[in-house]
């Protein structure tokens, strides 16, 4: 075997934009269902998709569903998301604290057939809050490696 070109192997699920890493957490297509009457997608749906996006990502690093979302930063609808687009739902650490982590979460939307663009529709971070069994913030000892 050749060892002259080393594959290097990426992570499928890792996106790198403007030098900061994200992890692409989910995925939604968009259908009539979800449209408003403008014919855009429905703002609310978006941010609940989000939430749950970052949710899963926060899940996953603290190995519990023990977690609520405890706050959600002002959201930037950048452009609309349109019929037949798929999205793409970005995350990555922000800050981390004794019981919270803060994550922002990209969304970003593409038609599939027409453009190669990807277009960034909504901006926002969240903070979540490990809670133990009686629903009250907890330690989480998450630590964020050095990078
Ligand atoms: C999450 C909850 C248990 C936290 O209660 P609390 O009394 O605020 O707890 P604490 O004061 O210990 O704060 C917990 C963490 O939230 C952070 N926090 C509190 N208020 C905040 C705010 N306004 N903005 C950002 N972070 C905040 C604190 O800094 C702390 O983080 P840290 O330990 O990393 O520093 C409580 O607010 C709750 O149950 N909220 C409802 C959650 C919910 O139902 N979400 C929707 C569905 S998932």
């Amino acid at each position: 075997m050749s060892t002259n070109n080393p594959i290097r192997v990426v992570s499928p699920s890792e996106v790198v934009i403007n030098n900061k890493v994200y992890i692409r957490v989910t995925s939604h297509l968009v259908l009539s269902a979800h449209l408003n009457a403008a014919n855009n997608l429905f703002g609310g749906l978006l941010v609940q998709w989000a939430d749950e996006c970052a949710g899963i990502y926060v899940m996953e690093i603290l190995k519990t569903h023990h977690v609520v979302t405890k706050k959600i930063s002002e959201v930037l609808f950048n452009e609309p998301a349109k019929l037949g687009d798929v999205l793409e739902f970005l995350c990555c650490v922000k800050s981390v604290g004794k019981t919270s982590i803060t994550v922002e979460c990209v969304t970003r939307a593409k038609q599939i057939d027409t453009e190669d663009r990807l277009r960034t529709i909504l901006n926002c971070d969240l903070v979540f809050v490990k809670i133990d069994k009686f629903g009250r913030s907890t330690h989480h000892n998450f630590v964020l490696e050095e990078s």
